[in-house]
């Protein structure tokens, strides 16, 4: 085989219940995630002489692609030289997960393309060192995720509708993760399955890092009020942000209006597509 292509979906957190900050510095969560079908980046690997990767966007040292890679030869004790091309939809720093999934998605595809035959269990396990989103990535789907996220449990998805609006900047995560720190605990919620579809999944969704996020990203604030203006009957952040989901029960109006010019609609859901 000399090339794989694999679509890396984003991902939107349902709910993301966050715990105090632990002794390694993450926070355990508890989280209902689920990969989005409409906005993905496609990653491509193409055996080669030697590794190389484009990625528009993102500096080649910094991508966790080729940290993917780094930890299969690790794994195998070879080299897997290839190039990857990565076409990047998913805005960065957006809280919907686009790097650690071109990571879950360089992992998966270069398994196949070398045929190293690893298990999945194999593959996610590398993937926890990896970040704590990535191996939701290499299973997908729709998964509770607990411990700092790498801990999963397989969910029904629930139906819905969601405009993903971006605000023009972005938010790190672990900024966001210290300023929830200094701010008071979440109140305590139980952990009652998902209501299957809308409208009832809006009163159940919850996103902990919700008042970090729009503390240090004040126009949140005013995107959420056009999305609420435009019919979402609620507006959830986007793991650590900076992107909101307008969640809907009817197709959102095409024309949705946004007051901050550098504010943008990323891309509209419909689950189950
Ligand atoms: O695991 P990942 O590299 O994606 O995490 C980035 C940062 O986000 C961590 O260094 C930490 O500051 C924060 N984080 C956290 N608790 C989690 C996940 C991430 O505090 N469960």
């Amino acid at each position: 085989m000399e090339r794989v292509v694999r679509e890396a979906p984003a991902k939107l957190n349902l709910r993301l219940l966050v715990g105090p900050r632990r002794a390694d510095g993450y926070h355990d969560i508890r989280s209902l995630m689920v990969a989005l079908d409409g906005l993905a980046d496609t990653v491509t690997l193409t055996r080669a002489p030697e590794r190389s990767i484009h990625c528009s966007g993102v500096a080649s040292a910094d991508n966790l692609a080729g940290r993917a890679l780094d930890v299969l030869e690790q794994e195998v004790g070879r080299a897997l030289p290839c190039a990857i091309t990565i076409i990047k939809r998913i805005p960065l720093q957006a809280g919907l997960g686009g790097g650690s999934s071109d990571a879950a998605a360089t992992l998966v595809a270069a398994d196949e393309l070398f045929a190293l035959g690893l298990s999945h269990d194999r593959l996610e396990a590398l993937a926890a060192t990896l970040g704590s989103d990535v191996p939701f990535f290499v299973r997908g789907g729709c998964q509770w995720a607990e411990g700092r996220g790498e801990r999963l449990t397989p969910a029904e998805a629930p139906s819905f509708m969601a405009v993903i609006a971006h605000p023009g900047a972005g938010l790190s995560t672990p900024a966001v993760y210290a300023r929830f720190d200094t701010l008071p605990s979440p109140p305590p919620t139980d952990v009652t399955p998902p209501p299957p579809a809308m409208p009832e999944l809006a009163a159940w969704v919850r996103n902990d890092l919700w008042p970090a996020a729009r503390s240090l990203e004040p126009p949140l604030e005013r995107l959420a009020a056009d999305l609420v203006a435009a019919g979402a009957l609620t507006v959830l952040l986007c793991g650590s942000g900076s992107a909101l989901a307008g969640l809907f029960t009817d197709p959102p109006p095409t024309d949705l209006p946004l007051s901050d010019p550098d504010a943008t609609i990323v891309a509209r859901v419909t689950r189950p597509s």
